[in-house]
């Protein structure tokens, strides 16, 4: 591999061990040769006149300051010669156990880098600098791994739902071809069906998009109001349902897009419609808490078994067959839309199925610090 010039990172410390142990080793043999001078005088010594020698015993050898550097100097360097071939050895071997991992962690980089997201460092051994980093990296690479899976399968899901409104379109053109005799007017008007699906399908793309993506302005929106203008817009539609809608709640103000907001209880309100039983009822509620403001739309239907929820939110997920009540089935972007929303707006969803049948969907949006609300414009 290619590095710039420059000292290996390897190098650099084994360099610094040596440098170290020489300094430290200089030091000690400092103290030793300044401990021993103490004991040594400064110019030659003669011994004493002593009067019996030869006869009595041989006057004592006193070494002097030449004898001892004669005697410490060569040893010294030996020792620091010791030292230096120790430190660079040892310094070389440490350093490269040390930085074992780091060409683990390398190797996995550059295979992640050129698009292989599936594999792992999984450094062993325990806690330290390296174990975090190593474990933080793959934490990354699972997120991304996830996050790349799932677009490819909201990209393959979204070129199949549309492809579905077009090969339909396309059918009924090749049967105008060949059957001139067929009833135009019903024609027209499958066409239309099939057409104005098409173009929901790919509004509901863009909104999904437009919501991850953050770029909206943000204005103070009361929810109470969203969830009236929602319900007052669907009333017939629930109407042909044989669904009574109940609003209720005080203002709940909170900041965020107002046509996002407004689009987000209308999916609430129109799935709790939709996926409702006949003669059955929505209850919209909207009440600003301390901590939050709260949207909850709850609606009797049947029962929804609780594993199924979590993956109502995923795009293109509709339910089971059992469960879907109208015969022209949505497309399962619905609560998608409603989730991204809700993050876009740092806020939280829940889904609770309700023992006795049908949904509870709560909403917790950032709420407002006392707004100074003057009176509700209807
Ligand atoms: N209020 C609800 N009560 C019961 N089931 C629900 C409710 N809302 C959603 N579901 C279930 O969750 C599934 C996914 O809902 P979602 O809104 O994402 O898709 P959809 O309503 O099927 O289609 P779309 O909203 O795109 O037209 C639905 O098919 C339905 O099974
Ligand atoms: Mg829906």
């Amino acid at each position: 591999m290619d590095r710039t010039p420059g000292l290996s990172v390897r190098l650099k410390l084994t360099l610094s061990y040596a440098g170290f142990l020489l300094v430290a080793g200089a030091l000690l043999l400092a103290v030793v040769w300044v401990f021993l001078l103490r004991y040594v005088p400064e110019g030659v010594i003669t011994p004493g006149p002593s009067n019996d020698w030869p006869r009595g015993p041989a006057p004592q050898f006193i070494p002097n300051r030449n004898d001892l550097q004669r005697a410490f100097v060569p040893r010294a360097v030996t020792a620091m010669g010791f030292l230096l071939v120790f430190g660079l050895l040892g310094g070389w071997l440490l350093a490269g156990r040390m930085l074992a991992p780091l060409t683990r962690i390398t190797h996995a980089t550059r295979l992640a880098s050129t698009g292989s997201l599936s594999q792992r460092i999984r450094l062993p051994g325990h806690k330290d600098e390296f174990r975090e980093l190593a474990d933080a990296f793959d934490t990354m690479l699972e997120r991304l791994e996830a996050h790349v899976t799932e677009q490819q399968r909201f990209a393959a899901n979204a070129s199949h739902e549309l492809r579905t409104p077009l090969a339909v379109s396309k059918t009924i053109l090749d049967v105008a071809r060949t059957d001139p005799n067929r009833d135009t007017d019903e024609m027209i008007d499958r066409l239309h069906a099939v057409n104005t699906r098409a173009i929901d399908l790919t509004e509901a793309l863009l909104l999904l998009s437009r919501a991850d993506r953050r770029s909206f302005a943000r204005e103070r929106v009361d929810l109470s109001l969203a969830a009236e203008e929602a319900t007052e817009t669907l009333l017939p539609f629930a109407e042909k349902h044989g669904v009574t809608v109940e609003t209720s709640g005080d203002i709940t103000p909170t900041i965020g897009s107002q046509a996002l907001l407004l689009q987000l209880t209308m999916n609430l309100v129109h799935n709790a419609i939709v996926h409702n039983v006949p003669g059955g009822t929505v209850r919209v509620h909207t009440e600003a808490r301390p901590d939050a403001s709260v949207l909850r739309v709850e609606n009797t239907g049947y029962l929804l078994p609780p594993e199924l929820l979590p993956t109502l939110l995923e795009p293109f997920q509709r339910g089971t067959e059992r469960i879907r009540t109208d015969e022209q089935a949505g497309v399962g972007l619905g609560l998608a839309i409603v989730h991204s929303i809700v993050r876009a707006h740092d806020g939280t969803l829940d889904l609770t199925a309700r023992p006795a049948g049908g949904l509870l969907v709560t909403i917790r949006l950032p709420g407002m610090p006392q707004a100074p609300y003057a009176s509700r414009a209807h």
